[in-house]
């Protein structure tokens, strides 16, 4: 099933009409900024309406598909991070979605990782600053979301980070990961990324 209105039909089912309205708004974000930065925008689109397919379901979809909890790297079923890497599952066996580029950027839209495709960049930021989202200094990484990736992705894990420590929350190494990769890669001590 690729078939935009039945994936969308069904995603409504799962998730409900509140986060059905945040996944297309996050959708029309990442296709605009696909544009700009020269990446397929149809494939930003679906990997942004898709994003989020296992939020609210996550035990439902684990025993559905028989996947242990310890297949990722979450700390308890109530990790706010586990829907994005059981979402990539999701959204292959649920919504028939088989392109790896767009299952990598959901798997990863929570915690970033070292060295993204833009593509995953992309899907990450503009869950962040889709037009409803609010905090501050959102409108300096908006700009940034359009101009340079890596300089949103760097402001956006460093709030990210910010706000779980005020919270006391787990930080999931992967966005460390990310952030390291970023830094060092700014200071020119990593040549390239994808
Ligand atoms: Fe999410
Ligand atoms: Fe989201």
């Amino acid at each position: 099933m690729n078939d935009l209105f039945d994936i969308e039909s069904k995603l409504k089912d799962y998730i409900g009409e509140k986060r059905y309205k945040h996944s297309l708004r996050v959708a029309d974000t990442a296709s605009k900024m696909a544009e700009k930065f020269n990446v397929d925008p149809k494939k930003a689109y679906l990997a942004g309406l898709i994003h989020d397919c296992a939020k609210y379901n996550e035990e439902f979809f684990l025993n559905k598909f028989n996947i242990k909890l310890s297949a990722y790297p979450v700390s308890s079923i109530k990790d706010p991070v586990l829907h994005s890497f059981l979402g990539a599952e999701v959204a292959k066996k649920v919504y028939n979605i088989y392109d790896e580029d767009i299952l990598e950027a959901i798997k990863y839209h929570t915690t970033g990782k070292a060295n993204m495709t833009d593509l995953e960049k992309i899907i990450f930021i503009a869950d962040a600053i889709e037009p409803d989202r609010n905090f501050e200094g959102i409108a300096e990484i908006r700009k940034y979301a359009f101009e340079n990736l890596n300089e949103a992705m760097l402001a956006l894990l460093d709030n990210n980070i910010i706000f779980l420590i005020s919270k006391k929350a787990i930080i999931n190494p992967l966005s460390f990961e990310a952030r390291n990769y970023l830094i060092e890669e700014k200071n020119g001590k990593i040549r390239h990324n994808s």
